[in-house]
Order: C-alpha cells, then sequence, then structure tokens
C-alpha cells in the first residue's frame, strides 16, 4: 500500500511531504545511516541533492566540513540546489540570497547585514559520516550519533556504517562505481544483490555461465546486524570474454554480509589470494526509487583504468535493475507466505527475517 501522508496531519507532522512509506516504517528506516553522495561529485560541484526516504536533501561543503541538510530554504522555501556554493563557504538561496554555512547555520542576511541572524533561519541539519569515498547520513539518529564527522575516514569502528573488508589495505586499488538509480524498493535490490540462483539467466552477457545455473546448498549464520553467507560454487568471476585462469575445478567463494537494512558486502575470493570487495548499498530514495552506490576494493589489476570497472559493474546493474523494476508487489513481502520460496532463496529468507526482526511491517507486508 502506497501510504500518502498529508504535510500538516497531526500524527505524523515529523514525516516528509508526500512520504512514500507506511509512517512506523519511515520512522524505523530512518533510524539507520545511507549513502546520499559520492565524495568526488560534491568536490567537483561544492554542493549536490539527495533525497532519502522521501526527504529532499542539499549536500554541501564549507571548507573540511561536508553538511547535509533540508533542501528547503528557511526563509520562503526554494530549494538551496538551485543554489551555489562557489567558495565552499556556504550554499547561497538564489530567491533573496540567504547564506548556510557549517551546520546548516544561516550566517548571511544580504537584506539586512547589520542584524543579528534568529536561530529560526538555521536550516535543520543530519550527522554525517564519510566512509569508503561515500557521504553517509541517517534522518533520525539515535542519542550519541548525532555528532557531525568533519574529515573523510577509510573505514568506521561505529556500527553505523556497514564494515568494508580490505579498504583502505595496502595493496588494494579502490574504485567507486557512479550511483546507479533504479526505479524499484532498495529492498528488492538488497535481495537480488544477495540471489545466488539468477546468475546464470541475468548474467550470462556478463559473467555468468549459462549452461551451469545449479545452486549448490550453502549455509548462513546469523550476525548482529544481519547475516552472513558463504557460497562456494565453480561459478567464474571473470567477466565473459577476459581469460579465466583459474585452475581446473576451482571452487569459488563468495562470502556474502548482509547488514540491514539495505546494505550488503560480497567478497569473491578469486585464485592465488587475489580478493575482489563489493559493497552494495541500495538508499532508499523512496519506497519506488533506489540509488545503488557501490564502492569496490581489489588486490588485483590495480594499474587497470577505473574505467573498466565501472563499465562492467554499470552492465550487471543494468541487468538487475530489468528483473527489480519489474518485480511485483513493489515492495518486499515480509510474510513468507506471500511468495514461494526454492531452496537456493535461503539468503532471500534471512534478509526478510532480519527485516521483519527490525520492526518492518505494514508497507513491506502490504
Ligand atoms: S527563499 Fe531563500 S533566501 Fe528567500
Ligand atoms: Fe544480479
Amino acid at each position: 500500500m502506497n501510504v500518502q501522508v498529508r504535510p500538516n496531519s497531526p500524527d505524523h507532522s515529523d514525516l516528509p511531504r508526500h512520504c512514500s512509506f507506511d509512517p512506523d516504517d519511515w520512522r524505523i528506516l530512518a533510524r539507520h545511516w545511507y549513502p546520499v553522495a559520492l565524495i568526488r561529485d560534491l568536490d567537483a560541484k561544492g554542493l549536490v541533492g539527495a533525497r532519502l526516504l522521501d526527504e529532499p536533501l542539499v549536500v554541501y561543503r564549507v571548507g573540511d566540513e561536508v553538511v547535509v541538510a533540508n533542501d528547503i530554504c528557511t526563509h520562503r522555501g526554494v530549494p538551496l540546489t538551485m543554489g551555489a556554493n562557489k567558495d565552499c563557504l556556504g550554499v547561497r538561496c538564489p530567491y533573496h540570497g540567504l547564506k548556510f554555512g557549517a551546520g546548516g547555520k544561516c550566517i548571511e542576511v544580504p537584506a539586512h547585514p547589520a542584524t543579528a541572524i534568529p536561530a529560526k533561519l538555521h536550516l535543520k541539519s543530519y550527522p554525517v559520516q564519510l566512509a569508503y569515498g561515500l557521504v553517509w547520513t541517517c534522518l533520525r539518529p539515535a542519542e550519541g550519533e548525532g555528532a557531525t564527522a568533519t574529515t573523510a575516514t577509510t573505514a568506521t569502528t561505529t556500527t553505523a556504517v556497514p564494515p568494508m573488508p580490505h579498504w583502505g589495505e595496502a595493496g588494494y586499488q579502490l574504485i567507486n562505481v557512479p550511483a546507479f538509480d533504479i526505479a524499484g524498493f532498495a529492498g528488492r535490490q538488497l535481495e537480488g544483490f544477495l540471489d545466488v540462483a539468477h546468475f546464470a539467466f541475468i548474467h550470462a552477457a556478463t559473467f555468468a555461465d549459462p549452461d551451469d545455473p545449479v545452486v549448490p546448498n550453502y549455509e548462513t549464520k546469523p550476525t548482529a546486524t544481519g547475516f552472513e553467507a558463504e557460497y562456494w560454487s565453480s561459478i567464474s568471476n571473470y567477466p565473459n570474454g577476459v581469460p579465466d585462469p583459474s585452475p581446473e575445478g576451482f571452487q569459488w567463494l563468495r562470502h556474502f554480509h548482509c547488514h540491514l537494512p539495505f546494505s550488503a558486502t560480497l567478497t569473491v575470493h578469486f585464485p592465488e589470494g587475489k580478493r575482489l570487495v563489493i559493497l552494495n548499498a541500495a538508499s532508499p530514495v523512496s519506497a519506488r526509487q533506489t540509488r545503488l552506490f557501490c564502492p569496490i576494493a581489489r588486490n588485483f589489476d590495480t594499474d587497470r583504468p577505473v574505467e573498466e570497472v565501472h563499465e562492467f559493474n554499470l552492465r550487471v546493474f543494468a541487468e538487475d535493475a530489468e528483473m527489480v523494476e519489474q518485480q511485483k508487489p513493489e515492495n518486499l513481502p515480509l510474510d513468507p507466505r506471500m511468495e514461494a520460496h526454492i531452496p537456493a532463496d535461503r539468503s532471500s529468507i534471512n534478509y526478510r527475517r532480519g527485516l521483519r526482526d527490525l520492526g518492518l511491517s505494514h508497507f513491506f507486508i502490504a
């Protein structure tokens, strides 16, 4: 059910306008951290727009600090993404020139340069973490998570942002695929990333073998933030058309870590200790729209151009999106009776159970 909340509804005044989620589900999802921009895109322009859980956001730089705030000028409601941040000292609204700096504070009212600035003019801003080349934020942080990070980190000790194996380790090349937009729900996309039974059908043009659709049995283990799955098979991870030097009968390990609600890492174990780590971070723009961020780390072919990796992964994402954008219902049924399952779906079933355990319900089951 696509719930439309009236903006002035007394019960739901804390929700974004035109919220596409069930209100209770929205409040649960809003406690988690999601990526909203690539740091390189922010640095190229000083300011980028984003939308997270139906909330329009402006992401901008003030010196070393990255600010994530509501993309609505407090004066007359013009989107600040229409403005500019040329000097990286603050974003200026295009309408009456109000300027907003660190922490979303209003620092200039050109019509009244000598008057003190009332706090009412400050923007509503959100905590920020920089990790894996991405800007992450949380719309409704729990107590103690409200601090604003000002410097880029290569890894994070908090459980708020998913850990990514090998990121920043010596010998690893770090790659960020351009953000990829999907007209579908983040839960459907993430479940597809964890699903190993579709390779032979959807990814035959990129990496899979159409003659090898069999899914060997695999185990899953619960973790503090979701679950992990170790999946062994003969499906190579070399792109089709690239010579596959793996020994005869080599068994590939794909080690998944799901981090609820919409992120997972996949570590592919290549021959000779070669590793490829992919973070699939699905940012829920709305209940029907997803922006996929995908940092990658690898310790082989490290001198090869990153553009090859971008191009290959964008093709794989497009293959997946074709399915995700058509699935019905558009949301993800959490009641196990609503869809049929096969043994290969062990990860999917764990994933749905994990979302249920977060307390999500109405939107997902409707
Ligand atoms: S609407 Fe932004 S300065 Fe007036
Ligand atoms: Fe896929």
